[in-house]
């Protein structure tokens, strides 16, 4: 993670390449402010033409922004799409026989789809979809491994208007459970097996379970796609084989022309509370926030081999490889694997197999593969790449610098895209051929966002100090709504004690002398470990469920590859453990979070207490845990402590 001392260090600058911007579609740093000067003089005007230009209407929108309900915004609301259509059938008279995915199995295998090919199937499954009676407006949970059937669930729930909420492959039959609840979904699409990394997952048997909790009985139909043919459970009345329901379906499907406010998805993401939120996004909106960033960011060429690694589980995997590569007629490639399997270079390999062009990660993954191997990159041909990104979390300058010199050999440009869930496309980020890089800043806001640091109170704090993270005016790819929660959506996003203006972002942010913005982390109880975000309330609530525990507090603690590290205080029941017994609560527990969420909420480090710290009204002190789980020395006030001999059995993980 950045700190405020490495980024007030960092100097450098890398100035686009001349070869780079004399073609980039932003070709300096003028045509990127007479973009902003085009937004900041009319910005109704300036996103309404961005819309004409970018999306297929079937019928054209007259009016813009709709703002009588904000922040409940509306975008050109009286216009009609087919978001799968702007994605597949547009391309067909062009370039129906250009490879849109270059797939890549965990075990090396690789298959080339092309539009045609890739509109057919996704027009079969759309077709079979139908004729189970699943339709415009019905939910569909997609728990899929990230292979081509993904993005074809995904584009065929859009094609019939279907509204689809992707769930990680690694989240657990009680997180699947609340989310197929909270959606009220009608259809679950699985496959009977994950394969990463050679591990198996099955996905089935965790929808199962999920089912088998008696309150999901929306569910009516589950489609099973045969990754690796091991024996499942089959119902015979709610499964279906995905390769049986769609064999006979036809190869044409009319798409369902949908109003642009039409929700495309909701994808569960996590809080500052215990229970995840189903951030819901719109049609078009949506589609022009993918759309544009692919090409003012992404600098997108129709010769680039795109790759962007992140799972379709998250919004990465949504708006840049189910989404705007799509849209774009581009061909990318989809990886169904790790980084590290069968070794530390399979990345490398992926990007000289395939001559990718643009590749998108993680800091996690880079700061991994630097430890694995820091210069395996220069035993391959990587002369392909003109363009990295970065996303997820903050990139520190070290792998910044890294990825630069090494991975694109200090020929390519790295955008650090800042956004999230909530914004659906890139919000704070390096038009590549325009703007000067700093390793570790995401550098300026894309024309037409119009972000923002301010105080509590709202108000523009100045340069070279640091405040909340906020967009001052709506934009087209916002979230719409929190899945049938409207209150939490305007409490969380639109506080009113910021003035319920502003989308308030949950991070801390500065922007320094220049006016470049650096990300400084999360300002509510979110931590972000290895790029996904998770709340502290969600863990929390798992460990007190466990008849063992009493009590539990859980903070963040930097991690070298991790970003942060998840690390939780507990009291347990009865008596404080001894030394023998605390190996094993510590297993019992750590699994236990990983069944009831997903391992990568699994705790790094359990501390056991007596009690935690609190104030004497009761409220745990998250800063001196936080501070505890650091190993910093306490030198904050203590005296409203109720119990501050706690301090000192809470310093270190027990042995
Ligand atoms: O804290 C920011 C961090 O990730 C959060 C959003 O997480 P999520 O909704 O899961 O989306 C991740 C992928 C877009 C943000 O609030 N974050 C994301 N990108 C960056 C970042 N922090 C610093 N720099 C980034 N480039």
């Amino acid at each position: 993670m950045p700190t405020i001392e490495s980024i007030l260090n960092e100097t450098r600058v890398f100035s686009p390449a001349k070869e780079f911007s004399t073609k980039a579609n932003i070709p300096s740093f003028e045509a990127y402010q007479a973009l902003c000067a085009e937004a900041e003089e009319d910005y109704l005007s300036f996103w309404a033409k961005r819309a004409q230009e970018q999306i297929a209407w079937h019928k054209p929108f007259t009016q813009v922004l709709n703002d009588q309900m904000a922040p409940f915004f509306q975008w050109f609301g009286d216009g009609e799409l087919n978001v799968s259509y702007n994605c597949l059938d547009r391309h067909l008279e062009t370039q129906a026989d250009k490879v849109a995915i270059i797939f890549e199995s965990d075990d090396g295998e690789i298959t080339h789809s092309t539009y045609r090919d890739l509109h057919q199937r996704v027009c079969k499954l759309a077709n079979a979809l139908r004729s189970n009676n699943i339709n415009k407006g019905d939910r569909v949970i997609i728990y899929m491994p990230m292979r081509i059937e993904a993005v074809v669930a995904m584009q065929a729930c859009a094609r019939i208007g279907a509204i689809h909420s992707v769930v990680f492959g690694g989240f657990s039959a009680k997180s699947l459970h609340e989310r197929i609840q909270d959606a009220g979904a009608v259809a679950v699409i699985t496959a009977d097996e994950q394969v990463r990394g050679g591990k198996r997952n099955p996905l089935k048997s965790i929808v199962d379970e999920a089912l088998n909790k008696v309150d999901a009985i929306s569910v009516r139909l589950v489609v099973i796609y045969q990754r690796t043919g091991a024996a499942i459970r089959f119902d015979p009345v709610r499964d279906v084989w995905w390769h049986e329901l769609t064999e006979n379906a036809s190869l044409q499907c009319e798409p369902e022309w949908v109003g642009a406010e039409h929700p495309l998805f909701t994808l569960y993401t996590s809080g500052s509370t215990g229970k995840p939120k189903g951030v819901q996004h719109s049609s078009a909106g949506y589609l022009l926030g993918t759309k544009q960033s692919m090409q003012w960011i992404f600098d997108y060429k129709p010769t680039d081999v795109f790759w962007c690694t992140a799972d379709v589980g998250w919004i990465t995997g949504h708006s840049y490889v189910a989404y705007g590569p799509l849209a774009m007629g581009a061909t990318q490639v989809i990886f169904e694997g790790i980084p590290t399997y069968p070794n530390a270079g399979r990345f490398w390999d992926i990007i000289q197999k395939h001559k990718v062009t643009t590749f998108y990660t993680a800091p996690t993954a880079i700061r991994s593969l630097i430890k694995l191997g820091a210069d395996l990159p220069e035993q391959y041909e990587l002369s392909s790449l003109r363009l990295l990104g970065s996303v997820g979390e903050p990139i520190n300058p070290e792998a910044w610098m890294w990825f630069y010199e090494k991975v694109g050999r200090s020929r390519c440009p790295i955008v650090d895209t800042w956004w999230q869930t909530e914004t659906g496309s890139h919000m704070i980020a390096p038009a590549p051929g325009a703007i000067a890089l700093k390793p570790g800043s995401c550098t300026f806001p894309l024309p037409g966002i119009f972000a923002a640091i301010v105080d509590e109170a709202g108000h523009d704090v100045e340069n070279g100090k640091g405040g909340f993270l906020v967009i001052k005016k709506p934009f087209p790819s916002q979230i719409r709504a929190l899945w049938g929660d409207p209150e939490r959506f305007k409490e969380t996003y639109f506080p009113e004690d910021m003035g319920g203006k502003y989308y308030l972002a949950g991070d801390s942010a500065y922007r320094d002398m220049e006016g470049y913005f650096w990300i400084m982390g999360r300002t509510d109880d979110v931590l972000n470990v290895s790029g996904h975000r998770l709340g502290t309330m969600e863990i929390e609530s798992v460990l007190v469920a466990h008849p063992s525990v009493a009590e539990a507090a859980v903070v963040g603690k930097p991690h070298e590859i991790k970003g942060e590290a998840v690390i939780a205080f507990v009291v347990l029941k009865g008596q404080y453990p001894h030394a023998e017994e605390i190996t094993q609560i510590t297993h019992t527990l750590r699994e236990w979070v990983a069944k009831e969420i997903g391992p990568i909420a699994k705790p790094d480090e359990i501390r056991f207490g007596e009690n935690l710290p609190k104030t004497r009204s009761g409220k745990i002190m998250r800063r001196l845990l936080r501070s505890l789980a650091k190993g910093e020395e306490i030198t904050q006030d203590v005296s409203t402590l109720e119990n501050p001999a706690i301090l000192e059995q809470l310093k270190y993980p027990a042995q």
